[in-house]
Protein backbone atom coordinates (compact mmCIF):
# COMPACT_ATOMS: atom_id res chain seq x y z
CA UNK A 1 0.00 0.00 0.00
CA UNK A 2 1.31 3.24 -0.82
CA UNK A 3 3.22 5.44 1.76
CA UNK A 4 3.25 2.33 4.18
CA UNK A 5 6.26 0.56 6.02
CA UNK A 6 4.89 -2.73 4.63
CA UNK A 7 4.98 -3.57 0.75
CA UNK A 8 1.69 -6.07 0.93
CA UNK A 9 -0.79 -6.82 -1.45
CA UNK A 10 -4.32 -7.05 -0.11
CA UNK A 11 -5.76 -9.26 -2.82
CA UNK A 12 -2.67 -11.33 -1.93
CA UNK A 13 -4.28 -13.93 0.05
CA UNK A 14 -2.10 -14.17 2.71
CA UNK A 15 -1.07 -11.34 5.16
CA UNK A 16 2.23 -11.30 6.59
CA UNK A 17 0.72 -11.29 10.35
CA UNK A 18 0.59 -14.13 12.89
CA UNK A 19 -2.87 -15.32 13.97
CA UNK A 20 -4.03 -12.90 16.65
CA UNK A 21 -1.68 -10.62 16.49
CA UNK A 22 -3.69 -6.83 15.10
CA UNK A 23 -5.54 -5.01 17.65
CA UNK A 24 -7.00 -1.69 15.32
CA UNK A 25 -7.12 -1.73 11.64
CA UNK A 26 -8.23 1.77 9.96
CA UNK A 27 -9.06 1.48 6.21
CA UNK A 28 -10.08 4.19 4.11
CA UNK A 29 -11.49 3.96 0.46
CA UNK A 30 -9.97 0.67 0.03
CA UNK A 31 -12.38 -1.86 0.16
CA UNK A 32 -13.52 -0.70 -3.49
CA UNK A 33 -10.69 -1.39 -4.88
CA UNK A 34 -10.87 -5.38 -4.45
CA UNK A 35 -13.19 -8.01 -6.44
CA UNK A 36 -15.54 -8.94 -3.62
CA UNK A 37 -15.86 -12.53 -4.29
CA UNK A 38 -11.60 -12.92 -5.40
CA UNK A 39 -10.15 -10.52 -3.54
CA UNK A 40 -12.13 -8.89 -0.73
CA UNK A 41 -13.91 -11.35 1.07
CA UNK A 42 -10.79 -13.47 1.23
CA UNK A 43 -8.61 -10.47 2.40
CA UNK A 44 -11.66 -9.97 5.43
CA UNK A 45 -10.98 -13.57 6.21
CA UNK A 46 -7.51 -13.17 6.48
CA UNK A 47 -8.27 -10.11 8.66
CA UNK A 48 -10.10 -12.10 10.82
CA UNK A 49 -7.60 -14.50 11.25
CA UNK A 50 -5.12 -12.09 12.42
CA UNK A 51 -6.86 -9.99 14.23
CA UNK A 52 -7.35 -9.85 18.56
CA UNK A 53 -10.89 -11.37 19.40
CA UNK A 54 -11.33 -7.90 20.97
CA UNK A 55 -9.62 -5.58 17.51
CA UNK A 56 -11.80 -2.83 16.23
CA UNK A 57 -11.53 -2.02 12.36
CA UNK A 58 -12.99 1.11 11.10
CA UNK A 59 -13.79 1.06 7.41
CA UNK A 60 -15.06 3.66 5.14
CA UNK A 61 -15.80 3.94 1.42
CA UNK A 62 -17.86 5.49 -1.57
CA UNK A 63 -21.78 4.73 -0.08
CA UNK A 64 -23.43 3.13 -3.03
CA UNK A 65 -26.96 4.12 -1.58
CA UNK A 66 -25.40 7.70 -1.44
CA UNK A 67 -24.16 7.95 -4.84
CA UNK A 68 -27.32 6.34 -6.44
CA UNK A 69 -29.51 9.00 -4.70
CA UNK A 70 -27.06 12.00 -5.42
CA UNK A 71 -28.37 10.86 -9.43
CA UNK A 72 -32.09 10.44 -9.10
CA UNK A 73 -31.60 13.75 -6.72
CA UNK A 74 -29.95 16.79 -9.05
CA UNK A 75 -27.70 14.06 -11.37
CA UNK A 76 -24.67 14.08 -8.73
CA UNK A 77 -24.51 17.99 -8.98
CA UNK A 78 -24.51 18.51 -5.10
CA UNK A 79 -21.80 15.71 -4.73
CA UNK A 80 -19.51 17.33 -7.44
CA UNK A 81 -19.62 20.58 -5.46
CA UNK A 82 -18.83 18.54 -2.57
CA UNK A 83 -16.06 17.54 -4.10
CA UNK A 84 -14.77 20.39 -5.72
CA UNK A 85 -14.59 21.90 -2.32
CA UNK A 86 -12.46 19.09 -0.62
CA UNK A 87 -10.19 19.14 -3.85
CA UNK A 88 -10.57 22.44 -5.46
CA UNK A 89 -8.44 20.67 -8.60
CA UNK A 90 -11.01 18.62 -9.62
CA UNK A 91 -12.73 19.14 -12.78
CA UNK A 92 -15.27 17.58 -15.22
CA UNK A 93 -13.78 19.47 -18.04
CA UNK A 94 -17.36 20.37 -19.12
CA UNK A 95 -18.47 16.83 -19.30
CA UNK A 96 -22.36 17.17 -17.94
CA UNK A 97 -22.10 16.90 -14.44
CA UNK A 98 -23.49 12.87 -14.68
CA UNK A 99 -19.60 11.80 -15.51
CA UNK A 100 -19.14 12.75 -11.83
CA UNK A 101 -21.73 9.44 -10.78
CA UNK A 102 -19.42 7.26 -13.08
CA UNK A 103 -16.49 8.83 -11.50
CA UNK A 104 -17.52 7.91 -8.01
CA UNK A 105 -18.34 4.46 -9.72
CA UNK A 106 -15.07 3.87 -11.86
CA UNK A 107 -12.31 6.18 -10.09
CA UNK A 108 -10.55 5.77 -13.67
CA UNK A 109 -10.42 1.66 -13.57
CA UNK A 110 -9.46 2.12 -9.83
CA UNK A 111 -12.79 0.67 -8.42
CA UNK A 112 -13.83 -2.58 -8.41
CA UNK A 113 -17.20 -2.85 -6.62
CA UNK A 114 -19.27 0.15 -4.47
CA UNK A 115 -21.19 -1.16 -1.08
CA UNK A 116 -23.89 0.28 0.93
CA UNK A 117 -24.06 -0.72 4.48
CA UNK A 118 -25.73 -3.61 3.94
CA UNK A 119 -23.54 -5.19 1.07
CA UNK A 120 -20.67 -4.17 3.37
CA UNK A 121 -21.83 -5.98 6.27
CA UNK A 122 -23.02 -8.81 4.02
CA UNK A 123 -19.23 -9.21 2.99
CA UNK A 124 -17.93 -8.72 6.53
CA UNK A 125 -20.33 -11.66 8.02
CA UNK A 126 -18.92 -13.99 4.72
CA UNK A 127 -15.83 -13.62 6.97
CA UNK A 128 -17.05 -13.93 10.56
CA UNK A 129 -17.47 -10.37 11.71
CA UNK A 130 -20.77 -10.17 12.28
CA UNK A 131 -20.81 -6.85 14.64
CA UNK A 132 -20.71 -4.41 12.05
CA UNK A 133 -22.14 -0.26 12.61
CA UNK A 134 -22.72 2.29 10.89
CA UNK A 135 -20.85 5.89 11.73
CA UNK A 136 -20.06 8.79 10.80
CA UNK A 137 -16.14 10.05 10.38
CA UNK A 138 -16.55 11.72 13.52
CA UNK A 139 -16.62 8.67 15.29
CA UNK A 140 -13.54 7.22 13.83
CA UNK A 141 -11.38 10.80 14.19
CA UNK A 142 -12.64 10.92 18.04
CA UNK A 143 -11.34 6.90 18.52
CA UNK A 144 -8.13 7.76 15.95
CA UNK A 145 -7.32 11.66 15.97
CA UNK A 146 -3.93 10.73 14.15
CA UNK A 147 -6.03 10.49 10.78
CA UNK A 148 -6.56 13.73 8.96
CA UNK A 149 -10.16 14.13 8.50
CA UNK A 150 -11.61 14.00 4.59
CA UNK A 151 -14.90 15.68 5.42
CA UNK A 152 -16.83 13.44 3.07
CA UNK A 153 -19.75 12.02 5.21
CA UNK A 154 -21.69 13.68 1.99
CA UNK A 155 -20.17 10.13 -0.49
CA UNK A 156 -19.08 8.22 1.87
CA UNK A 157 -19.96 4.83 4.07
CA UNK A 158 -17.87 5.16 7.30
CA UNK A 159 -18.39 1.68 9.68
CA UNK A 160 -16.67 0.40 12.75
CA UNK A 161 -16.42 -3.71 13.01
CA UNK A 162 -16.09 -5.68 15.92
CA UNK A 163 -14.52 -9.36 15.92
CA UNK A 164 -16.36 -10.58 19.06
CA UNK A 165 -20.19 -9.87 18.77
C1 LIG B 1 -8.29 5.95 -2.87
S1 LIG B 1 -6.75 5.42 -2.22
C2 LIG B 1 -7.04 5.71 -0.49
C3 LIG B 1 -5.76 6.00 0.20
C4 LIG B 1 -5.89 6.37 1.69
N1 LIG B 1 -6.36 5.23 2.44
C5 LIG B 1 -6.76 7.56 1.90
O1 LIG B 1 -7.73 7.46 2.64
O2 LIG B 1 -6.47 8.61 1.35
C6 LIG B 1 -6.84 3.68 -2.42
C7 LIG B 1 -5.68 2.96 -1.79
O3 LIG B 1 -5.91 1.56 -1.91
C8 LIG B 1 -4.67 0.94 -2.16
N2 LIG B 1 -4.89 -0.37 -2.78
C9 LIG B 1 -5.73 -0.67 -3.80
N3 LIG B 1 -5.64 -1.98 -4.10
C10 LIG B 1 -4.72 -2.52 -3.26
C11 LIG B 1 -4.18 -3.82 -3.08
N4 LIG B 1 -4.55 -4.86 -3.86
N5 LIG B 1 -3.25 -4.01 -2.12
C12 LIG B 1 -2.86 -2.97 -1.34
N6 LIG B 1 -3.34 -1.72 -1.44
C13 LIG B 1 -4.26 -1.49 -2.41
C14 LIG B 1 -3.95 1.91 -3.07
O4 LIG B 1 -2.57 1.71 -3.03
C15 LIG B 1 -4.35 3.25 -2.46
O5 LIG B 1 -3.42 3.64 -1.48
Amino acid sequence: MAGSEFDIDLAARRLPFPDGSVTVVVMQHVVEHLELREQLIPFFRELHRVCTDDAVLWLSCPDLAKVCTAYTTDRGQALKEDRCRRWPEYSLDGVPVQQFINDLFQARGRHRNLFDFELLAWALGQAGFHSVARIEECDLLAAHPEFPPRHDDEQSLYVRVCKSR
